[in-house]
C-alpha cells in the first residue's frame, strides 16, 4: 500500500481476545513512539456514527434476511474506510483494526452459505484497500466442553465454529505475506508477544526498517 500510515487488522472467531490485542497494540505502540504518532483504534462493524446505527440494525433489531446483513455490513465498511481509515493512513497514522472483509467471507459467504460473491461485494465497497497485515488470533473453539455431553444445537454450534476457524486458517495460508496466525490459546501476555513480532515483522517487510521500529515514526 502506497500510504505513510501502516494498517493492522485483527481476525478471528468470536471470543478470541481481539479487542484486548488491538488495545494493548495500541498501548504499545503509543508509548514506543513516545505520541510522536497517531495509533488509531477502530472496528467493524460500527466504526463510525453511522457504522454504529448499522451495527445496531445488524446485531439488535428485528431479524435481517441474510443478503441484506452482508450489505448491512459491506455498507459500513465502505464508509468506514472512506471516511475515517483511508484517511488515517494517508496521514500517516497506524490504524488497529478489529474485523475488516476475512469477516464477511466467513460468516457472511461461509457461515451463512452465500459463497464468494460476499468477497466481490467488499472489495467494491472497499475500493479494494487492503491492510499491511492481518493477524488472525487462532483458537479452537470451545475445546473443553467437547467432551461433555451437548444437545443437538450446542454440537452444532460448536461444529459451525470449527468451520469458521478453519476458513480464517484457509484464507490465511492463501496469502502468508499478508497474514500472520497467532495461537490465542495462551496468556494475553504470550499473544501479545507474538502480536508484536507479527506486526514487527510486516512493518520492516513493507519499509525496509531494522526490526524496532516503533520509536521513528
Ligand atoms: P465483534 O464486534 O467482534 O463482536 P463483539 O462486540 O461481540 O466482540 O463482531 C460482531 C459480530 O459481527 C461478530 O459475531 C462477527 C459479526 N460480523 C460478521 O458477521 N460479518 C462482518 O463482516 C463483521 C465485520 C462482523
Amino acid at each position: 500500500m502506497a500510504f505513510p500510515g501502516f494498517w493492522v487488522v485483527f481476525e478471528g472467531a468470536d471470543g478470541v481476545g481481539k479487542t484486548t490485542q488491538v488495545e494493548l497494540l495500541a498501548a504499545r505502540l503509543r508509548s514506543a513512539a513516545g505520541g510522536s504518532r497517531e495509533v488509531l483504534t477502530t472496528r467493524e462493524p460500527g466504526g463510525t456514527p453511522l457504522g454504529v446505527e448499522l451495527r445496531q440494525a445488524i446485531m439488535h433489531g428485528d431479524h435481517v434476511a441474510p443478503r441484506a446483513e452482508a450489505l448491512l455490513y459491506a455498507a459500513d465498511r465502505a464508509h468506514h474506510i472512506a471516511t475515517l481509515v483511508r484517511p488515517a493512513l494517508e496521514a500517516g497514522a497506524v490504524v488497529l483494526q478489529d474485523r475488516y472483509l476475512d469477516s464477511s467471507v466467513v460468516y457472511q459467504g461461509g457461515a451463512r452459505g452465500l459463497g464468494d460473491e460476499v468477497e466481490r461485494i467488499s472489495r467494491w465497497a472497499t475500493e479494494g484497500l487492503l491492510p499491511d497485515v492481518t493477524v488472525v488470533l487462532d483458537m479452537e473453539p470451545d475445546a473443553s466442553r467437547m467432551s461433555r455431553d451437548l444437545d443437538r444445537v450446542e454440537r452444532e454450534t460448536i461444529a459451525k465454529a470449527a468451520q469458521m476457524r478453519a476458513a480464517f486458517l484457509e484464507r490465511a495460508a492463501l496469502d502468508p505475506g499478508r497474514y500472520a496466525v497467532v495461537d490465542a490459546a495462551r496468556s494475553v501476555e504470550a499473544v501479545h508477544a507474538s502480536v508484536v513480532e507479527a506486526v514487527e515483522r510486516a512493518m520492516g517487510r513493507r519499509d525496509g526498517l531494522p526490526l524496532e521500529p516503533w520509536g521513528t515514526p
